[in-house]
């Protein structure tokens, strides 16, 4: 069976590192903030080219901190709306709506799944203060355009880069979330995440914001929470860091694979300009009928996955959105197939894919 994605299989290479790593954390005996979260930090700013980095718990406490900063510094207050798309992972909007904002959904483009820019502007209200696009499956979003309407009216933006560490196409202007989830191009051994940033005195905020609104130890200054990145999965991350770029040239090189030798009339294959600007977290297929090709190739010992199969607004935890409609977020949902892609896959196994696929 060729898994979707084999965690064991990924990780192995980094196997003596870690323990090397555990053995020196068992030894130093300092457990929370100490050394290795601060040479992530400067690691993962040095790579994304960003003044600050702050690790954080999780991503999507990497995204309500971001807002929660805003909020802290009077460029938004609770009741903003936030622009989001309308097909992403269900934490980028409960993000907006965990800072107390409102998320307005924009629906994305069939071909790229991210955010169709053109729509954005008829969405903008006198509430409307930030837009947060999602670079979704690993491709940036359309940034120069959305960058130009934020300018043109004024508002925030704040990307959602869980899923792209390493997508090249875009400055440091804004604020970006990354997630390091284990199946991430960068996966942690458990949760992680961090915000990059440029700003000086957002940093500062966000420092505080993670470690209970606190600078000197029992001393708050401003109401915060507890989500630190973690001493041991910053050390087992500082060990993959070095290995980043690799990993999403493997990507491409697979991907590059599949786009070129896949070819049946059934399947969809993803866009991609062929660009650095997409890191291949996810290679994602459309099909009409989704659910026999999954089978169809579970029979043949492929593992897949669904990224997503409900949309957000139709979610049991959204019932106050379940009658709207977004048709093209929809049809994603209905119609989308992850095949596996990622740095632990053989030869063989690629060829596989590529055949079965083909012969379906
Ligand atoms: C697009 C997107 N945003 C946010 C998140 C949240 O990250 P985490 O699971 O680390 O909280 C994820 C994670 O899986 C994601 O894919």
């Amino acid at each position: 069976m060729i898994k979707f994605l084999d965690l064991k299989k990924v990780n192995q290479p980094f196997e003596t590192a870690f323990k090397q790593k555990m053995e020196q954390f068992l030894e130093g005996g300092w457990y929370i903030l100490g050394s290795e979260v601060k040479l992530f930090e400067e690691n993962f700013a040095q790579y994304c080219g960003a003044k600050h980095c702050i690790g954080v718990g999780n991503g999507l406490d990497a995204l309500v901190l971001i807002f929660k900063a805003y909020i802290q510094v009077g460029k938004l207050q609770k009741g903003d709306e936030v622009i989001v798309p309308s097909n992403t992972y269900i934490a980028t909007i409960l993000a907006v709506l965990g800072a107390d904002l409102v998320p307005v959904l924009v629906e994305p483009k069939l071909e790229t799944f991210n955010i169709n820019s053109d729509l954005i502007e008829e969405k903008i209200s006198d509430k409307t203060k930030a837009i947060l696009p999602v670079h979704l499956y690993g491709q940036l979003a359309e940034m120069e355009e959305i960058q130009s309407i934020a300018e043109k009216h004024n508002l925030l933006v704040i990307e959602d880069a869980a899923q792209a560490h390493g997508a090249i196409g875009i400055g440091n202007q804004n604020m970006r979330a990354y997630s390091f989830y284990p199946g991430k191009n960068l996966g942690a051994l458990g949760d992680a995440g961090a915000i990059t940033t440029n700003d000086d005195a957002l940093a500062e905020v966000l420092f505080s914001l993670r470690n209970y609104g606190s600078k000197v130890k029992y001393e708050n200054e401003i109401i915060g929470v507890n989500s630190r990145l973690d001493e041991l999965q910053a050390a087992f991350l500082n060990v993959k860091i070095p290995e980043l770029d690799k990993e999403n040239q493997i990507r491409r090189k697979i991907a590059k694979r599949y786009l070129s030798e896949i070819k049946n009339n059934k399947i969809v294959l993803p866009f991609w300009d062929n660009s650095e600007n997409h890191v291949f977290h996810l290679f994602v297929i459309r099909t009409a009928n989704r659910n026999e090709l999954k089978e169809y190739l579970l029979k043949n010992g492929i593992e897949t996955m669904i990224h997503y199969p409900i949309p957000p607004h139709k979610q049991k935890a959204l019932k106050n959105w379940n009658c709207l409609s977004f048709p093209i977020a929809e049809k994603i949902h209905d119609e989308v197939l992850s095949i596996p892609l990622n740095g632990a896959l053989n030869q063989i196994e690629i060829d596989r894919i590529i055949t079965t696929l083909n012969n379906y």
